[in-house]
């Protein structure tokens, strides 16, 4: 199975948006707004790390499944911090740093692997997979020199601990104590993770895609429901989702997170869709498939849902499109650039003509699939554009100026106005 690990930050990461951040004022206008400056400036990627990463939010860090058994471990990150997801003997997750507590070293190198304990490569520290320090080599000295002072104590010097907290099968962790409870924190937007994962999972595989734009443009795109039926050809040419159609989007009460679904072959016709449709690139009702069989798809939870992705602040997203089912980790690599992790999964009794169609699926709606592919072009795009920086802000005015929680239209920008909220109450900027 190809890894989920991630490449390593390159050289030019934070070449950007050089000046300071006191310079800096956000736009009047408040949350209908994002200064560019946001997405280039390295003092602010520093503060979101400490604000909002290792900050009162739960982070995704994998599925239970990728952990199955006692001694499971997977390296992941949370923000840029690399941590580690662990199955102990008793069968309980833990989610500690991967930074020895002696000088610094990782303790898991691997992205995978199964082990008794974590161990430091560098002197030889080790630590139970509940992250105490079990051992530290010479620490009685050598013929009565050296070692480790007669104050030290092996409790003393574990790796830092993590709160975890599960929901059907996804583990996420939080480095705060102020966090509220998992569901709790997730509210309404829970009803769209147990709509998907109803039964045990199966992971199908991974892939990681290193995106060169910041991490909050590519969080912004699945929280956008206005850009899916417009850049996305396929959804719109192929009836996987239109305007048209039956659609909704859900915000939790606080507006952090969102999901947002359409059911294909509900279209209804009215005169204002068709006339704004025939100018959409993405609405070309000449294209043919030659082998359509990726557009086969059941409806396996009975509902009529063919597309509902999930997006929970500040970078999680779960999708449902057809029959492809995948986890999205944003993992953040500087200010300009993004890994963007992919786990593709089914259920555990899935038969083997689902499990192929759920592969076939990637080609759809995987990172190098026919719609997604869009999505991180966009973002690299836009970085682009945005150049040092100086200057400029976005217009987040779709459907309003408001926050506007419980409305319910798709063409709207409000889930993205929400995250700018919750994003300068964490920040301060
Ligand atoms: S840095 Fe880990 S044992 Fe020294
Ligand atoms: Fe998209």
């Amino acid at each position: 199975m190809p890894h989920p690990d991630t490449l390593p930050p390159s050289s030019n990461a934070a070449h950007h948006g050089l000046t300071s951040l006191s310079d800096k004022v956000w736009p009047k206008e408040g949350f209908t707004r994002a200064p560019y400056w946001a997405y280039t400036n390295p003092e602010v990627y520093g503060l979101e790390q400490k604000k909002i990463f290792r900050g009162p939010n739960w982070h995704y860090v994998g599925l239970e499944a990728e952990v199955p058994e006692a001694g499971c471990y997977k390296s992941t990150y949370i923000g840029d911090q690399s941590v580690v997801l662990t199955r102990a003997d008793d069968m309980s997750l833990s989610v500690v740093v991967n930074r020895c507590a002696h000088r610094g070293n990782m303790v898991a190198i691997e992205p995978f692997g199964k082990t008794k304990k974590l161990y430091c490569v560098y002197h030889a520290w080790s630590y139970t997979l509940k992250g105490d320090l079990s051992h530290a080599a010479f620490s009685q000295g050598l013929r009565g020199e050296g070692g480790l002072p007669k104050d030290f104590k092996l409790e003393d010097h574990g790796l830092q601990k993590l709160r975890v907290a599960t929901l059907c099968g996804l583990v996420f962790a939080t480095f705060s104590d102020e966090t509220p409870p998992l569901e709790e924190w997730l509210g309404e937007v829970a009803t769209g993770i147990k709509r998907v994962l109803k039964k045990p999972l199966k992971v199908l595989g991974y892939d990681t895609q290193r995106i060169h734009a910041n991490w909050k443009a590519y969080h912004e795109n699945p929280r956008d429901s206005y850009h899916a039926n417009i850049l996305h050809t396929f959804y719109g040419t192929f009836g996987l989702s239109r305007m048209s159609q039956e659609s909704g989007m859900i915000l939790e009460d606080a507006g952090r997170h969102v999901y947002f679904y359409t059911k294909a072959g509900t279209e209804k016709k009215s005169a204002d869709y068709d006339s704004t449709s025939s100018q959409l690139r993405s609405h070309n009702d000449g294209l043919r498939l030659e082998d359509p069989s990726i557009l086969k798809w059941t409806d396996e939870f009975n509902d009529g849902v063919s597309v509902q992705i999930l997006t929970t602040y500040p970078g999680f997203v779960l999708h449902q499109i057809a029959n492809s089912l995948a986890t999205r980790q944003i993992c953040t690599k500087g200010p300009g650039q993004t890994d963007l992790v992919w786990t593709y999964f089914g259920f555990a009794d899935d038969d083997e003509e689902m499990t192929k169609r759920r592969l076939v699926q990637t080609n759809l709606a995987g990172s190098a699939g026919m719609i997604s592919v869009e999505d991180a072009a966009v973002c690299e795009m836009m970085q682009h554009a945005m150049a040092d920086a100086q200057e400029g802000e976005s217009f987040i005015e779709m459907g309003g100026k408001d926050l506007d929680i419980k409305g319910s239209s798709k063409l709207s920008e409000r889930a993205i106005r929400n995250f700018w909220n919750h994003y300068r109450l964490d920040t301060g900027l």
